[in-house]
């Protein structure tokens, strides 16, 4: 019979034998959820010595009981009632790993009513219902902790809250969205189309339950939302989030931009300017050579510009089971050794005391600014001059003009960087295009990042 050769953490005095565990009820028990409870299986005697004392699931809610309890075993009672775990009495945190932000809304503000904890890896919930989460655990003397809701295994909120505090935060910019950035690797490294990609993706428990938020943006909006807030000291503002996703990307335009040297990554940027905050996610290139250009399958990367650390990069793992898990269990560690902490003297939610959040104003798309690259399909015979003058005409200067490699002598298209402009000027001047005679087709435009490399 096996015998475990090492004695308890208690019977060598490195737990006190009377430390009751953190008992955790778990709301979804599918990717996160599973994810959580196996990495808490299989390292729990060094999640406890670091935590200080055991950490134990005792209820989880989930839809199909019978899978449910195939993942945890007869011992832990499974429900169909998220409200049960919200308020069941044995329970000190509630970990929410089911998703949405309707009934996801309803179970966390019932779990923060009953006094529990709560750690939560939705970005939905958090960038939508997040003021008034944070609002009432805030009244119910509770924390509320996400790590894994941003870059699953990099821990990003808590560089931004705690590590790069005395910083001033110039800007950040990340790829955020481990689907995407997925997509986009099978795409350019293997030919893969874009739909075999995704369902590659779905497969590996990347993917969000409608992946429409990973291809369109949303998702890596929600986390820029929560990026922002805690760099800048500012609201949750998704709302005013520009967001723009992979879906819309054609093979040319990714061909396109490795001929200028670039590769087209689905980047969240968030700067601070004079006149607002720029908040935007788009498919944005970046020079070929850049760090965050290397940033390839499902992992993710953020750099982050600070006035006094200058500028710092993250990178890991953006989504998987126990890439996720990794997380929410740093932030139930968190959890267990702030029990007794009064709340004044924890990490704020948003990393600032909320009297002394800054309503920052956010900068319309309009006055974006920026280098946009072009694609531009013009009719057989044209000349680059001419659509250099076309442009300028308008206020648009280019510091580059190419015919693109790979498209028919009877279907040609331009490539263009233009020089520092903002958006309004460029919309201006793509309308003028759009009924220009030697104009074939609509012009595809996007930004150009070089992060102050
Ligand atoms: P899954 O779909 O794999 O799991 C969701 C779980 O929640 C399932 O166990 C499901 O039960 C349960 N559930 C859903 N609705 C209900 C309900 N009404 N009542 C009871 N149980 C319910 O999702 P993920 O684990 O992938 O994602 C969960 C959350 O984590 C999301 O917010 C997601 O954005 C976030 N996240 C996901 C990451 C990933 O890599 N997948 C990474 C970081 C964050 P059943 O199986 O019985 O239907
Ligand atoms: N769907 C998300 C992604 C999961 O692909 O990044 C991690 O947040």
């Amino acid at each position: 019979m096996y015998r475990d050769p090492v004695p308890s953490l208690e019977a060598r005095g490195l737990l006190p034998a009377a430390t009751r565990a953190l008992r955790v009820g778990m709301i979804g028990i599918g990717t996160v959820g599973g994810g959580t409870f196996r990495v808490l299986a299989r390292n729990q005697r060094h999640i406890a010595a670091r935590a200080g004392r055991g950490i134990e699931i005792v209820a989880v809610a989930a839809r199909d009981l019978a899978r449910a309890a195939r993942i945890v075993g007869a011992a832990v009672p499974v429900t169909a009632d998220p409200f049960e775990v919200a308020a069941h009495p044995e329970v000190d945190v509630v970990v929410e790993a089911a998703g949405g932000t309707g009934p996801a809304r309803d179970w966390v503000l019932a779990a923060i009513a009953h006094g529990k904890r709560v750690v939560t890896a939705n970005k939905a919930l958090l960038a939508v219902h997040g003021e008034e989460i944070f609002a009432a655990a805030r009244a119910r003397g509770v924390a509320v902790a996400y790590e894994g809701a941003v870059a699953v295994s990099i821990p990003i909120v808590k560089a931004l809250r705690e590590g790069l505090v005395a910083n001033r935060v110039e800007w950040l910019a990340g790829i955020i969205n481990g689907t995407s950035n997925f997509i986009l690797s099978k795409m350019r490294d293997e030919g893969m189309g874009f739909a075999d990609a995704l369902r590659e993706a779905q497969a590996l428990g990347y993917a969000e339950a409608d992946p429409a938020f990973d291809v369109q943006g949303i998702d890596a909006a929600h986390k820029l939302t929560l990026l922002a807030a805690n760099a800048f000291g500012m609201p949750l503002r998704f709302a005013d989030v520009q967001v723009e996703g992979i879906d819309g990307l054609e093979a040319a335009d990714v061909r396109g931009a490795e001929q200028l040297g670039f590769r087209v990554k689905l980047l969240g940027v968030a700067r601070r300017t004079p006149e607002g905050v720029e908040l935007r996610v788009q498919p944005t290139l970046l020079p070929a050579t850049h760090l965050l250009a290397q940033v390839n399958g499902s992992m993710n990367g953020v750099m982050v510009k600070g006035d006094a650390a200058g500028v710092t990069m993250y990178y890991g793992a953006g989504a998987g089971a126990e890439q996720t898990a990794s997380a929410v269990i740093a932030d139930l560690v968190d959890l267990a050794r702030l029990e007794g902490v009064p709340p004044a003297q924890q990490v704020p939610h948003l990393g600032v005391h909320p009297h002394a959040t800054e309503a920052l104003p956010v900068l319309p798309r309009a006055a974006a600014p920026g280098v946009r690259w072009l694609r531009v399909p013009l009719v057989a015979g044209q000349r680059l001059d001419a659509l250099q003058a076309a442009l300028a005409g308008h206020g648009v200067s280019l510091q580059r003009v190419v015919w693109a490699d790979h498209t028919p002598a009877a279907a040609p298209e331009a490539l263009c960087l233009t020089g520092l402009l903002v958006q309004a000027t460029l919309d201006d001047a793509l309308r003028a295009l759009a009924t220009h005679p030697a104009v074939r087709g609509p012009v595809k435009a996007l930004p150009v990042e070089t992060l102050d490399a």
